[in-house]
């Protein structure tokens, strides 16, 4: 038995996203920037997943720019906002402390360079308060970057709030939302955002493509420089297949988003109930109502993470200790860190992400398992359960 419950790391292709990047790596070779027939083929394709994609988020079609994933879309965000308003004496970037790297690493980098950063706190329940906002944001800030969803404990933020505090005072709103779309509604008008990275392979589309969404008339710098290719916004020959294959993604994502939710929201309420209740000293990290319905992090009192996930893997199932990015080190999550959970539990969650091809079966399988594997790790520790 395999159960892979590891969808917030990536998400396996969906057959008919399969495909469209077989049919279109096959069939459609063109440069989408060539004028003749083969060009013209290639930018249908294009057109066609920009359509796709501002339908699913409510924008429109020209404000769409193909990125390489989100890592690439959070950058050219903030890099590029922060550059162009630069020249308005505007240097400073405010995002939350339970950020992606893609975002805290690019504040690093530009905070090296001069500009002023400030990272929002966030509490108990893994939510940033817009009034840590109100109290952070100053004339000079060029930017606010907030997450929709987190990756690690599945919270949504109150972005559209927040964008209205950001806007108040001349600032840009940007958020990474690449852990929302195609899970829950993501709409950039309701939101009010300027700016919002997306990403193909956490909604079963291909890896290295994604896109930055970008209301019309922001001001931001290209962060890659070449030739004219998304409107002046990101060079580089895109990536025609793989973008069919996101745009594709997309369309199915609309379709089926709300029985979908439900559907996983189900399967994911079945494990977490099941746990909590089969396993003494278990605790949910985060919010539990205003999260995505796919995310569950659980922390296992005097258990070692590494080693539960280990001992899964062994039986076939796959997890994750908050980001794939940070795993295989011994780094407690900087996301329970930023919640205030003490040490001992940003070092012994788990997080189970589901998705698409979940099943109750494989619930049943996990919640069965578990209990024997986390009684068998304590046995080789001394201290009581506290939890
Ligand atoms: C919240 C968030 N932002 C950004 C990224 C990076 O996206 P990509 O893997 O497409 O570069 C991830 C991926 O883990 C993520 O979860």
């Amino acid at each position: 038995m395999r159960v892979y419950f590891d969808y917030n790391a990536t998400t396996p292709l969906s057959p008919e996203v399969a495909e469209a990047v077989a049919r279109v790596s096959r069939d459609v070779f063109g440069n989408a920037s060539s004028v003749h027939f083969f060009g013209q083929q290639a930018k249908a394709t294009l057109d066609e997943a920009r359509t796709a994609i501002s339908t699913l988020l409510n924008g429109d079609p020209s404000e769409v720019v193909f990125t390489s994933g989100g890592t690439e879309a959070d950058n050219a965000a903030i890099r590029g906002v922060a550059e162009a308003a630069e020249a308005r004496g505007r240097r400073h970037l405010i995002a939350s402390s339970i950020e992606h790297e893609a975002v805290l690493n690019t504040f690093r980098a530009l905070a090296r360079r001069g500009w002023t950063t400030t990272l929002l706190p966030v509490d108990q329940s893994g939510i940033v308060a817009v009034s840590a906002l109100e109290a952070a944001i100053t004339d000079e800030t060029a930017l606010v970057s907030v997450m929709h969803a987190n990756n690690e404990i599945g919270t949504i933020q109150p972005v559209a709030e927040l964008a209205r505090v950001a806007h108040a005072r001349g600032a840009l709103m940007h958020t990474d939302a690449v852990q929302s779309v195609g899970k829950i509604p993501v709409d950039v008008r309701a939101l009010d955002v300027d700016l919002l990275s997306l990403s193909a392979h956490k909604f079963n589309g291909p890896k290295g493509t994604g896109a930055l969404w970008v209301k019309r008339g922001t001001r931001m710098l290209p962060i890659l420089t070449g030739g004219k290719h998304e409107r002046n916004r990101r060079a580089g020959t895109e990536n025609v297949p793989a973008i069919a294959g996101l745009g594709v993604a997309a369309r199915l994502a609309a379709g089926k988003l709300s029985a979908e939710a439900t559907r996983v929201g189900s399967l994911r309420d079945a494990l977490e109930t099941r746990i909590l209740a089969a396993v003494p000293g278990t605790d949910v990290n985060g919010a539990r109502t205003t999260r995505v319905p796919n995310t569950t992090n659980i922390s296992f009192d005097r258990v070692e993470a590494e080693s539960l996930l280990i001992a899964l893997d062994l039986e076939g199932v796959a997890v994750s200790t908050g980001s794939a990015c940070s795993s295989g080190t011994l780094e407690p999550s900087h996301v329970l860190k930023a919640m205030g959970l003490p040490v001992h539990r940003t070092q012994n969650s788990l997080r189970f992400s589901l998705g698409m091809f979940s099943t109750a079966e494989d619930v049943d399988y996990v919640a069965g398992i578990l209990p024997r594997l986390v009684e068998k790790l304590r046995s080789l520790t001394r201290k009581p359960v506290t939890a």
